[in-house]
């Protein structure tokens, strides 16, 4: 056990953990950010996917002793009122079915964009590949990301 101090969507949280704890339980358990899914646990769906320093990691395989100084960004942080592009393309696209890997899936995608503003179709599944939906929303995915960047 050890004491944290996270930086998370630009606050400050404070908390003790055992060093091995997956990063998603401290923000789902410890810190109530619960916007965080868990999936498989294993690093194979993305459904716990949020940002570090902007580059999309999986939460559920990424100990919380690993984080250090590195800003961590979440869905709930990644806009002020649900306003950033993506998410308003998700609203206008109708993506999500059941919901549940969603904020994985838009996060993944915010990083993206960020490292690369225009990327081609090919590119966009090539980078969204590793993020699963039960509910088989990829089209709609792909439609929402692509309306944005292009
Ligand atoms: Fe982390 Fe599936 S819950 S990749």
């Amino acid at each position: 056990m050890a004491e944290y101090t996270l930086k998370i969507n630009g606050k400050s949280y404070t908390t003790n953990a055992p060093e091995d704890m997956p990063l998603l339980w401290v923000l789902r358990d410890l810190l109530e950010l619960r916007g965080t899914k868990f999936g498989c646990g294993a690093g194979l769906c993305g459904a716990c996917t949020v940002h570090l320093e902007g580059a999309a990691i999986r939460s559920c395989s990424f100990p919380v002793s690993a984080v250090g100084s590195q800003a961590i960004t979440t869905i709930e942080g990644l806009s002020e009122n649900g306003d950033h592009p993506l998410q308003k393309a998700w609203q206008e696209h109708g993506v999500p079915q059941c919901g549940y890997c969603q904020t994985g899936q838009i996060m993944n995608a915010a990083a993206l964009l960020k490292q690369n503003p225009k990327p081609s179709e090919t590119e966009v599944e090539k980078a969204m590949q590793g993020n699963l939906c039960r509910c088989g929303t990829y089209t709609r995915i792909k439609s929402a990301i692509l309306s944005v960047s292009n």
